[in-house]
């Protein structure tokens, strides 16, 4: 497995996610789940990140400890779907800057149309991670940090739930230097674009639009 490709393989993580896989999982414990497995990942994708001592006062003693810069992360939805997995991030990185990107998959073309782009000033100075719960084909994951680019961000990485070979094969292509984070690799994409086996559409489960 690449360096590039981060699988959690955590037993609560997959537990919370095999729940999530089943057809009578009902919305609101989908949504929980998101939110608890996105909680479990942000652990991981964060595990590098970078702390400074400060000093403080113990009920027993002055000493000197780390902390995190949290306000220097900015965490970049990609809608709707991203919005699950942002909430379980957030509550664990609670001062993280939020940004948005409004994507929709074309049906036909399967090919990412963008509608709405929206992220904090000062990107140069903050390390963004990208979050949707589904890397399938990739081409809305390529357009999101191709646009993210443009604002010079310090670093990105990728959160997802799912991925499959053909998704992660077509972002790196793209952006190699984009770690990703996922639960598990999936065998295939059906010709819709679907992962297989997957969970089906992830926005729709967890909104309950179908
Ligand atoms: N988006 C989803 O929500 N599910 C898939 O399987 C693929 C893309």
């Amino acid at each position: 497995m690449s360096s590039r490709v981060h699988v959690i393989d955590h037993p609560l993580v997959q537990h919370k996610l095999s729940l999530m896989r089943m057809k009578s999982t009902s919305t609101s414990a989908f949504r929980n789940l998101l939110t608890e497995v996105s909680v479990l990942l942000a652990y991981e994708v964060t595990r590098d990140m970078p702390t400074h001592q400060v000093t403080v006062e113990t009920p027993m003693a002055r000493t000197s400890v780390p902390m995190l810069d949290g306000k220097k992360i900015v965490l970049i939805s990609i809608l709707r779907a991203g919005t699950g997995i942002l909430d379980g991030i957030l509550r664990l990185i609670p001062s993280a800057r939020v940004g948005h990107v409004g994507l929709y998959r074309d049906p036909k073309t399967l090919t990412a149309v963008e509608y709405y782009f929206k992220v904090p000033r000062e990107m140069s100075d903050r390390d963004a991670i990208v979050v949707d719960p589904m890397l399938a084909t990739g081409n809305s994951a390529v357009a999101a940090v191709e646009r993210l680019r443009e604002t010079r961000p310090r670093s990105i990485k990728f959160v997802c739930l799912l991925t499959c070979p053909e998704g992660l094969k077509n972002f790196h292509s793209h952006h190699p230097d984009v770690p990703v984070y996922t639960a598990a690799i999936d065998s295939h994409l059906d010709e819709h674009g679907y992962i297989i086996p997957g969970l089906g559409d992830a926005g729709d489960r967890l909104y309950g639009t179908k």
